[in-house]
């Protein structure tokens, strides 16, 4: 969800009121994604890099994400949603992570959208995280390293129960992963848009998901 800090600046406004406003395009996101045939979506709102920004900036983020999920908690439970977060985000200040719990524990027997927050999450480190899981259980003397496959690994990541990425959507005009779920992007689809997040809505949505319904997806066959 990238593209909130240039649509304030375009508009003269504070970073952070560009991050409010890309709530809002995550509101709208949501409430969409259902009806174009979703079933899982996943929000990358804060990476293990973004702690790189300055500190104003990351309270502003985290303080909005609380809000977020105390607004929005009620109507996501209605509308059938289930939350996952993926991510070290049992790491973020104690009353986040109380709010977080609460929220996924009201929506855990959902069965609507399943809508995925990625929380100071970064794809390199997931994987060393996994392979650390591995490893203990090799030095256990419960696993052979021959035995380790792909599912053995897939098993250990944040997504072990999220399917593979079908659509990759990148708001703002970078071209890039910005270590977003390297292992299960495989053989995702990549869309690049030039709309900023805040500006991101269900038009734009449509227009990602007809563009990947007209791709041929051969998985390395012919
Ligand atoms: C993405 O928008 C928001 C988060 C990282 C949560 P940016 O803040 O990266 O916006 P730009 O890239 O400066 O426009
Ligand atoms: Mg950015």
């Amino acid at each position: 969800m990238d593209g909130n800090g240039r649509w304030a600046r375009q508009r003269r406004l504070p970073r952070v009121a560009g991050h409010r406003a890309g709530i809002e395009a995550a509101r709208r996101v949501v409430r969409a994604a259902p009806e174009i045939g979703i079933g899982t979506l996943t929000l990358y709102a804060f990476s293990s890099e973004n702690w790189r920004r300055p500190a104003e900036e990351v309270s502003d983020l985290m303080g909005l994400l609380l809000t977020y999920v105390r607004s929005e908690i009620d109507e996501l439970a209605a509308a059938d949603v289930r939350l996952s977060y993926i991510g070290e985000w049992r790491q973020l200040a104690p009353d986040i992570v109380a709010e977080l719990e609460r929220a996924l524990e009201r929506t855990q027997r959902n069965r609507g959208l399943h809508l995925v927050v990625a929380l100071n999450y970064g794809a390199q480190q997931e994987i060393v995280r996994a392979v650390r899981a591995v490893a203990a259980e090799v030095a256990a003397g419960r696993l052979a390293p021959h035995a380790i496959d792909r599912a053995t690994l897939e098993a250990h990541l944040d997504t072990a129960d999220i399917p593979p990425v079908d659509l990759v959507i990148r708001s703002s005009g970078e071209l890039r992963l910005s270590n977003f779920l390297l292992w299960q992007c495989a053989y995702a689809e990549l869309w690049f848009t030039p709309v900023l997040w805040p500006d991101f809505d269900e038009i734009v949505l449509r227009e990602a998901a007809e563009a990947f319904a007209r791709r041929e997806r051969r998985f390395g066959g012919r």
